[in-house]
């Protein structure tokens, strides 16, 4: 079996030496740019750990994992472009480095490699590993546009918000696992299991994403906080917040949403105010324990040894206690 350390730095060597092309510079630089910016990595080593829960050897699976943070990097690229952000791993995002039109392009060339990795895996699993991501990369597409549509309409159920995330985020690490699980030839029924696993991690961590786009420290998160707030995005927060605001902080919650004209700084500070008010950062902690908790309970399902399942239960933890 093989250590959530020796997962990351077999993935760190390997998108060390892609060698892609050096011309136009302006396609590959900056892909080069996101995958040498690092990043936690977590899908691919899921990806690996997936595997590994059913199968001693993971090499099979080196390929569809680099594939796997190919075509997260690839979404992050035009992720930023939606939502104008200008920091990513504490460094400008590329269409800041670079332009907008450079930051589309390079993501569709990252969209294209992810392909081309992920069908270097064995003859016999491809059709399932192509489908399941295919599937994946279109719930992906369908969350980002929730998210993108529900900026603009107010009254959003926190039942839609958790099933936005589900697609724009869990997903995918679930997919990572159950990836993993195929090319181990693992029962078709334990790699479910160990995607729902993965979907209740996902769900989490979103969750938690979204508290530290309001709470985290930016030098550690790595991004520039505050940026859900000034879109108006639908977080569990704001619809938190939204749920329990009466009277006159209902009045002024409603307010900063409305206004079209702000100082940044002001409706961030204002917004944060509410929610601490309101007790909407335990809320929200409680909220991301449960989805974890949920995860743990999943992995139970998964018919192995209890050893195999530690290195998860082990990631799991620690991306639970990140401050990034
Ligand atoms: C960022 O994902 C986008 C979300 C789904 C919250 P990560 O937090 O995994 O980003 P990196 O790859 O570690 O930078
Ligand atoms: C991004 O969600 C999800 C995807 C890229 C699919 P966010 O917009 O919250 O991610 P960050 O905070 O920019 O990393
Ligand atoms: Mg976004
Ligand atoms: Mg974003
Ligand atoms: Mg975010």
């Amino acid at each position: 079996m093989v250590t959530i350390e020796e997962c990351q730095d077999i993935l760190d060597k390997k998108l060390a030496s892609l060698n892609l092309p050096d011309k136009p510079e302006n396609l590959y630089d900056p892909v080069r740019y996101m995958i040498e910016l690092g990043g936690k990595r977590i899908r691919p080593s899921l990806v690996l750990m997936g595997c590994n829960v059913f199968a001693d050897r993971i090499e099979d699976a080196i390929n569809p994992a680099v594939a796997i943070e190919m075509f997260h990097n690839f979404t992050l690229m035009h992720d930023d472009i939606m939502d104008r952000s200008d920091l990513r791993r504490n460094k400008p995002t590329v269409h800041k480095k670079w332009n907008e039109n450079i930051g589309i392009l390079s993501g569709d060339a990252m969209m294209i490699k992810a392909y081309e990795f992920l069908t270097q895996c064995p003859a016999e699993r491809m059709t399932d590993v192509v489908r399941i991501f295919n599937t994946t990369a279109l719930e992906v597409c369908e969350g980002q546009q929730y998210d993108m549509d529900f900026e603009a309409i107010p009254a959003i159920e926190i039942r839609e918000y958790l099933r936005m995330i589900e697609l724009k985020t869990a997903v995918l690490l679930a997919a990572s696992l159950k990836i993993g699980a195929l090319i181990a030839g693992a029962p078709g029924e334990d790699a479910d299991h160990l995607y729902a696993f993965g979907r209740n991690f996902g769900i989490g961590f979103q969750l938690q994403d979204d508290l530290l786009d309001v709470y985290g420290a930016p030098e550690q998160f790595g991004k520039q906080t505050g940026n859900d707030i000034v879109a108006n995005k639908k977080t569990f927060l704001l619809l938190t917040a939204l749920k329990l605001a009466r009277g006159e902080t209902f009045q002024e919650l409603k307010q900063w949403m409305d206004r079209k004209d702000f100082d940044r700084g002001e409706k961030i500070r204002a917004i944060t105010a509410i929610f601490n008010k309101l007790k909407i950062r335990e809320i929200t902690e409680g909220e991301i324990t449960s989805y974890y908790d949920h995860a743990r309970r999943s992995l139970i399902e998964v018919r192995c040894d209890a050893a195999r399942k530690q290195p998860l239960l082990h990631f799991l933890k620690t991306m639970q206690d990140r401050e990034k």
